[in-house]
């Protein structure tokens, strides 16, 4: 039983000694109670206006007499204040009841199984093929990842889909540069961006003959109708831009379950045409089919264009439903820029015109613009930032700090890795998600700021001052010496840990937990700061190593959750 559970549960019974049956869950109670601002003010407490209606008496005379009737031992004392019923917890109760818990359940501290038996899928990353990875794709890879990793932590099914950008007129006017001035050694040798080159230089050139264009268009037809040589390249293309996707996935640790792109769902479009057409939603205009979203106050969706090609949305609607059959989600998210808010709210709009009940489940979870040191990025002005050489700097980075500040530091790469990669993981989601971010080194890699290395290295303190006490003599902890404001301040975000995380999943907001492992970190470097742990007094002692390895293990957690590493060693 959790704390707050345990107070609602005081509240329940006296509100029964005191007025008889009432028509209120416990779960209700707990919901209402609030944190208030200034501890002066208690550590919880319960509005009593509400109940006013149902009772028929003033919240003055409820908060009243609820005060009157609560006598458990872990409360100190309650006051009854303006229709407020303010609770002082015991300190020493309270800092015994948490970190017991959190102890006794270790590294399932604050998870629960509410997804057991649930589904969720979550599009995230989703890359473009022959397409570098730049740093526009790393908010939507890391939030993916975090949601994906919070999900399971809750027990839901969580299946995690990269919808690959592989399908597209772009495609066939590669392969004809690839047939004039490529070969496969150079390709393969260079990758991504020799693709790049090719599909410049023949934009380039179709500028001055544009009959290069019907060649382009004459291979992508040869990939829509499965031509092998058309396909065999295409194909290679794409495992060529996986591959060196791949490389940055695990020097992010990211990973999916399907790459499922929208090429997956050529043969999957016609029956949600034919479908949307039986509804009679389809429209023609000016030779393109549309879906008309004019009385939704949205331009209208495009299905068919005039030449009978498919589009971006007919292929999300495909992808939508087969997710639906496929894995008979719960939640369906989609971790996409804001840009395409659009885009989405009528791919919900044309699903749920459908009928399809669960378009209600379908999620658009967006997030802002990432810029570079004060530079947006643009793919025309080059102030291009690839994230494979972003990360390869932050390691390189966090080496040249290590070495300055741990020259003794055993496994320096390791810890240069982790930690470069963390702040970088650690700066994306330190904000909401919906605002935009603007990449600084200076503060993603600042030790004492609120970033992902400051994080780090209260972990790895945390763990230090445990190796260092192992040998010590066990005793009980006295938890009437975590009574002090710093150690009080460090339970209650304990305490509080189970709450962020609800609340990150249900608004899919990862910046939720990277903020509350700020709290952390700071609240445990003051409680070190002022207390020492290795006193003499072996029962102050056990409490203050107790309340460390809490610490320890939420901000592990709390670092797993949102795709960080903690090393125990800085
Ligand atoms: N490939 C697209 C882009 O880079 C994102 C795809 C998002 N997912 C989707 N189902 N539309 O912009």
């Amino acid at each position: 039983m959790d704390f707050k559970t345990a107070v609602a549960n005081e509240i329940l019974s006296a509100l029964k000694a005191a007025f008889g049956e009432v028509e209120i869950a416990p779960a209700d109670i707990a919901a209402a109670l609030e944190i208030p601002p200034d501890t002066a003010l208690g550590d919880y407490a319960f509005p009593c206006f509400k109940l006013s209606k149902a009772l028929r008496k003033s919240p003055m005379m409820i908060a009243d007499a609820l005060a009157a009737g609560i006598h458990a031992d872990f409360v100190g004392r309650v006051e009854s204040v303006k229709g407020y019923l303010n609770f002082f917890i015991d300190r020493a109760i309270y800092a015994e009841k948490v970190l017991s818990l959190a102890r006794a359940q270790g590294e399932r501290y604050g998870a629960d199984d509410s997804g057991a038996g649930k589904t969720v899928v979550l599009d995230y990353s989703s890359i473009n093929i022959a397409k570098r990875f730049h740093i526009g794709h790393l908010s939507t890879t890391m939030i993916g990842n975090s949601l994906y990793r919070l999900h399971r932590f809750f027990g839901w099914r969580a299946v995690g889909v990269n919808h690959l950008g592989d399908w597209g007129t772009q495609f066939g006017k590669m392969i004809a540069a690839y047939k004039r001035w490529g070969d496969h050694d150079t390709v393969a040798a260079g990758g991504v961006d020799e693709m790049v080159k090719l599909y410049v230089r023949f934009n380039d050139e179709a500028k001055e003959n544009p009959a290069l264009n019907d060649e382009g268009r004459a291979w992508f037809k040869k990939i829509e109708d499965g031509d092998p040589e058309a396909l065999e390249i295409f194909n290679w293309f794409k495992s060529v831009t996986l591959k060196d996707a791949e490389r940055v996935y695990d020097m992010l640790g990211v990973t999916f379950d399907s790459y499922a792109g929208e090429s997956f769902y050529n043969d999957k479009m016609q029956p949600i045409i034919d479908s949307l057409r039986d509804k009679g939603l389809l429209k023609e205009d000016q030779g393109a089919q549309i879906v008309d979203l004019a009385d939704y106050g949205m331009p209208p969706a495009l299905i068919l264009r005039s030449d009978g090609a498919t589009l971006y949305m007919t292929r999300d609607l495909a992808a939508a439903k087969y997710r639906k059959d496929t894995y008979d989600f719960d939640k369906s998210l989609y971790v996409v820029a804001y840009q395409q808010d659009l885009h989405f709210r009528q791919l919900f709009k044309v699903l749920e015109l459908m009928g399809y009940e669960w378009s209600k489940a379908c999620e658009h979870v967006a997030f802002g613009m990432v810029s570079f040191e004060g530079e947006a990025l643009s793919t025309r002005q080059g102030h291009v930032v690839y994230l494979d050489e972003l990360l390869t700097q932050a390691v390189e980075k966090a080496r040249a700090i290590i070495d300055e500040k741990s020259p003794d530091l055993e496994n320096k790469d390791e810890v240069a890795r982790q930690v470069g990669i963390g702040a970088v993981v650690f700066f994306d989601l330190y904000n909401n998600r919906i605002k935009d971010i603007d990449f600084s080194w200076d503060r993603a890699l600042n030790f004492d700021g609120e970033t992902g290395p400051y994080v780090q290295y209260t972990h790895a303190r945390a763990c230090s001052v445990l190796r260092k006490a192992a040998g010590a003599e066990k005793a009980e902890p006295d938890f009437a010496a975590l009574a002090d404001p710093f150690s009080q301040d460090v339970v209650r975000l304990i305490e509080q840990f189970p709450d962020i995380l609800k609340s990150a999943v249900n608004r899919s907001e990862p910046s939720m937990v990277t903020r509350f492992a700020v709290d952390l970190a700071q609240a445990f470097n003051k409680f070190y700061y002022e207390n020492k742990v290795m006193v003499d007094e072996p029962g102050t002692r056990a409490a203050r190593l107790l309340l460390t390895d809490v610490v320890r293990q939420t901000l592990k957690v709390a670092l797993y959750l949102i795709g960080v590493e903690a090393p125990e060693r800085m």
